[in-house]
């Protein structure tokens, strides 16, 4: 619906949805990001019946089983996501990370999060990146790596579950061969593929708002949690690197999207940054 279409939104109006979204998701919009909140959040005025954003904020204090909540964090999440994204951090988890790890726990279980995975790509990048590892080093057992990954959104939650992708999605930073190896054509004519079971085992989905405590989830070898601290206050990722500092084991590995940095906050003096020679960086836990 073109944004003309719908109601104006006012300051006040922005402030006080502002603020809600702020304490369910930990999102912060900035004021230029008025006329976003007015196109994402106008179609479900229109589909509530109701005329003013003020109105949606009324209701949305009202909202007991959190459903209209629900709609709201699903619109006001960015759930961009392609396969391998910027592709360091998976050769950087074959050929450093993973070794590495091996070495330093070789009687566990690997455990990897993908900490706001959206609809799937990034944990079943991972998947696939220890299945190619696999291909090439017979001491690398599949089997012996599980991955947990977690959103807020129930719909990008949803759509990874069923592994299911429309070719546009599928051909994002994918490589033919690839795409050949662990994805199985529909036959029923559609334009999608399936990630295969082989695949679709390794990973378990979860839904978490990343505010929320990590103490149930257990320890980590391997966290991933990128390009989503973008959407955060400062004084919130300093609380989160410090919190995933905690989930992870000794000597645990940090990724970070390539436009995100922990430099410059307090939780940087837990990790050292470290550059791979090849390109690209990560952190690791000091212990
Ligand atoms: C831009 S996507 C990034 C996906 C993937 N990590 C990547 O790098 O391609 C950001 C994801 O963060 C999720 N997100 C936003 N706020 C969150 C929160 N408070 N808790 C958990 N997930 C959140 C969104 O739903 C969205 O799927």
């Amino acid at each position: 619906m073109p944004v003309s279409q719908l109601p104006t939104l006012s300051k006040e109006e922005f402030k006080l949805l502002q603020e809600f979204i702020q304490k369910e998701t930990k999102i912060a919009l900035g004021e230029e990001k008025m006329y976003l909140m007015r196109s994402r959040l106008g179609p479900i005025l229109k589909k509530e019946g109701l005329s003013s954003y003020r109105e949606l904020y009324e209701k949305l204090k009202k909202d007991r089983l959190g459903k209209l909540k629900s709609e709201v964090v699903e619109a006001i999440t960015t759930n961009e996501t392609f396969w391998f994204r910027d592709e360091h951090p998976f050769r950087i988890l074959r050929e450093e990370v993973i070794p590495d790890i091996l070495q330093r726990y070789p009687n566990e279980k690997i455990r990897i999060w993908s900490a706001a995975c959206s609809t799937g790509q990034e944990p079943y990048s991972i998947a696939i990146s220890i299945l190619e590892e696999a291909r090439r080093n017979p001491k690398i057992n599949p089997k012996n790596f599980e991955i947990l990954a977690t959103d807020i959104s129930r719909e990008a939650l949803n759509i990874a579950q069923k592994g299911k992708y429309q070719w546009l999605a599928l051909t994002r930073g994918m490589k033919p061969e690839i795409l050949d190896r662990y994805f199985i054509k529909d036959s029923d004519g559609a334009d999608a593929a399936t990630i295969k079971p082989e695949v679709r085992s390794m990973v378990t989905f979860k839904q978490l708002n990343l505010q929320d405590s990590f103490t149930s989830l257990g320890k980590f070898h391997i966290i991933f949690c990128r390009n989503v601290t973008i959407y955060f206050s400062k004084e919130f990722k300093e609380e989160l690197f410090k919190k995933l500092a905690g989930a992870l084991k000794p000597h645990g590995v940090f990724f970070l999207g390539a436009s995100e940095t922990m430099i410059g906050t307090s939780a940087s003096k837990l990790f050292k940054l470290v550059r791979s020679p090849k390109g690209g960086t990560y952190y690791r836990l000091i212990s």
